[in-house]
């Protein structure tokens, strides 16, 4: 089925990841190619909803591929999920006679697209852009790759001096639902124990671990904690881990927002590029109201309401692999 789309609005919601600009890129670019108006709103939603929208040329998106951030900026606009915002921001794409939306974020822009979707007709295209890789569909989103190799550069770091003083390091990394930066990063930087939110946390098992170290004069030991690990995050586990082995050295690392920023990747950057590609393609074909992600190396599209939040799905094997590793 074609579709007339003859304007098109792209944006990006929540928060940013790198690669997000080598996606805006590809859109505006693959738009252009097919004689369609591309226009960028800022600010995610927000933008939608105060008419924050400005026409974009392909000079506009000159040398941004290799940038961190979002030149189309962002935000997680709470008016977007209430009916009233929703029909605000439709009148506003109306007078701008936009026919298509592509919208880069993660699970929570994507609610709003699905609702906004069911509501009006203008159809929506959804590219998974976050740090925290936790959507469905996908074997990649745009920014993981990029944030894992800065969590990992920081860890190397950190072990060097923690080698240094026979310390104990608690480090924390971002994953508010989703373990994935902590597991890959923890993985490639040789961590002790990996606590992610999957997984209950076993203290107990953290510290007979430790001890058993010990024992074996393993004194530099990494501890990699996401986040939203429901044990509490790094500062808890190192006080709780303090209080029963206070002889061991103990320092806390958050890592914080460096994991989201600085140039993306090159996976980031060729997946973003494919991605928004087929995102326009997807608008013009008149696929419409569907995730664009990748999956198996093959494009994936699926309908935006079946998009949900990767969760639980990081297997035991792996968790297993950490342990054996680390002895
Ligand atoms: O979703 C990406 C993410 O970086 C999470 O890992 C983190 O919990 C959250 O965003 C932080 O959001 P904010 O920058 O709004 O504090």
């Amino acid at each position: 089925m074609q579709n007339k789309v003859s304007r098109i609005g792209v944006l990006t919601s929540g928060g940013d990841s790198p690669g997000m600009n080598a996606a805006i890129r590809a859109v505006v670019r693959t738009g252009i190619y097919h004689g369609l108006e591309v226009y960028g709103i800022m600010r995610g939603y927000q933008g939608m909803i105060e008419d924050d929208i400005i026409k974009m040329e392909s000079r506009s998106v000159a040398n941004i591929i290799q940038r961190g951030g979002t030149i189309l900026k962002t935000a997680r606009c709470k008016d977007f999920y209430k009916p009233e915002g929703r029909k605000i921001a439709y009148e506003v794409l109306k007078r701008h006679g936009i026919d298509g939306l592509v919208i880069i974020g993660g699970d929570g822009s994507f609610r709003g697209a699905v609702a906004f979707s069911q509501e009006f007709d203008i159809p929506c295209i959804g590219l998974a852009g976050t740090i925290d890789k936790d959507i469905h569909g996908t074997d990649f989103t745009i920014g993981f790759d990029t944030a894992v190799n800065t969590a990992v550069e920081a860890i190397d770091k950190i072990r060097d001096t923690a080698d240094a003083h026979d310390r104990l390091f608690v480090v924390e990394v971002m994953g508010r639902d989703a373990g994935y930066i902590a597991l890959y990063s923890g993985i490639a930087t040789g961590a002790e124990s990996i606590l992610i939110p999957e997984r209950k946390t076993d203290i107990e098992d953290v510290i007979t671990s430790l001890q058993e170290k010990e024992r074996r004069k393993k004194l530099v030991n990494i501890i990699v904690v996401a986040e939203g690990d429901g044990f509490g995050g790094a500062a808890e586990v190192a006080r709780v881990v303090q209080e029963k082995l206070p002889h061991i050295e103990t320092r806390v690392a958050i890592l914080g927002h460096i994991q989201r920023g600085g140039a993306p990747s090159c996976q980031d950057r060729f997946i973003a590029s494919r991605m928004g590609y087929h995102a326009v393609e997807s608008l013009i074909e008149g696929r419409h109201n569907v995730f664009v992600g990748i999956l198996n190396s093959k494009m994936s599209y699926i309908p935006l309401e079946k998009v949900g939040k990767k969760k639980g799905t990081i297997s035991s094997e792996w968790m297993k692999i950490v342990k054996i590793l680390a002895s």
